[in-house]
């Protein structure tokens, strides 16, 4: 059994997920994506083990090798088609809808006139959101009308990604959101991300302060629903509480767990490890 590790920087994350697969007897190796030059018409040479954790930061760089290892009939977690999804927010809002899973009012739009309308149908509050991107970068509360025209009029002027206009109901909720970590078809911990002194966002990459969050009824039964609704791999659920119940706006399909570990005491890189290691047994 070799676990092969792609990644494109060596954080906390990695290095635990390396040790827990030594302490367990795996082999196991490291392979940052950006020292590759990939032959993908070559035959398979058992170069990426039997299992691959796809680790990478950039998006691009996750999607794309997960594809081709996975095209060499390697199991990849989370694999291409996952991570297609969870990579972008009206993607993942799609797939979160066609199965029930409870989620926050979107518009989406195409024009900057008609993102001005989604953002009065919103009740002229609202949060937009790159549709690809993470760590709170570019998520903005729009809150008068002369503000969410002037964020709307700057994404004119970048990248056609930014073109894509993704307005969210800004959700009520307590100065904090739940993080719930599902491995497979298990929770197996969760925390409560609490806001910062001076940003509405709690991205524990922004200040947002971790917290042990019990994994109620509820909380297990939305993460596995949203996991379900995706496929079968890794994911960090995030969910707010609302006062009609729990809803998730987003599903992460490449997990930081750093902070996670300490303040839930939950050993995840060991569960991921060892869910890498039943999916090549299945
Ligand atoms: N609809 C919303 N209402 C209130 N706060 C939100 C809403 N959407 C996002 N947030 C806040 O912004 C943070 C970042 O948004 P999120 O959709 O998770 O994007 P990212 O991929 O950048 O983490 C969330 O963790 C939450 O604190
Ligand atoms: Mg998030």
């Amino acid at each position: 059994m070799k676990i092969t590790i792609l990644h494109d920087l060596i954080r906390w994350e990695e290095k635990a997920l390396y040790e827990a697969a030594k302490k367990r007897g795996v082999e196991v190796s490291l392979l940052d994506v950006k020292d590759e030059a990939f032959d993908v018409t070559r035959e398979y040479d058992g170069k990426f083990g039997d299992v691959a954790l796809q680790r990478s930061t950039s998006y691009y760089r996750g999607l794309h090798t997960s594809a081709i290892v996975e095209s060499l009939g390697i199991p990849v977690i989370n694999g291409f088609t996952i991570l297609s999804i969870t990579g972008n927010k009206l993607f993942t809002t799609l797939y979160l809808r066609r199965n029930n899973v409870p989620t926050p009012r979107t518009l989406v739009a195409f024009s900057p006139e008609k993102a001005l309308e989604a953002f009065r149908m919103l009740g002229g509050k609202a949060v937009i959101k790159p549709v690809v991107g993470s760590w709170g970068r570019m998520v903005a509360l729009l809150d008068s009308y002369y503000s969410a025209k002037a964020v709307i009029e700057e994404r004119e002027y970048m990248d056609p990604l930014y073109q894509v206009y993704y307005l969210q109901e800004f959700v009520n909720r307590p100065p904090r959101d739940i993080r719930a970590f599902v491995v497979g078809d298990r929770v197996i911990a969760a925390i409560y991300r609490n806001q910062p002194e001076g940003d509405f966002r709690t991205n524990t990459a922004l200040g947002g302060k971790a917290e042990n969050c019990p994994v109620t009824r509820e909380i297990e039964d939305l993460a596995l629903r949203a996991a379900k609704a995706i496929g079968d791999g890794v994911y960090g659920v995030d969910m707010m509480e609302t006062e009609n119940g729990v809803v998730v706006h987003e599903v992460n399909g490449t997990v930081e767990f750093k902070n996670s570990v300490s303040v839930t005491g939950v050993d995840i890189p060991g569960k991921i490890i060892e869910y890498a290691v039943n999916r090549v047994k299945r």
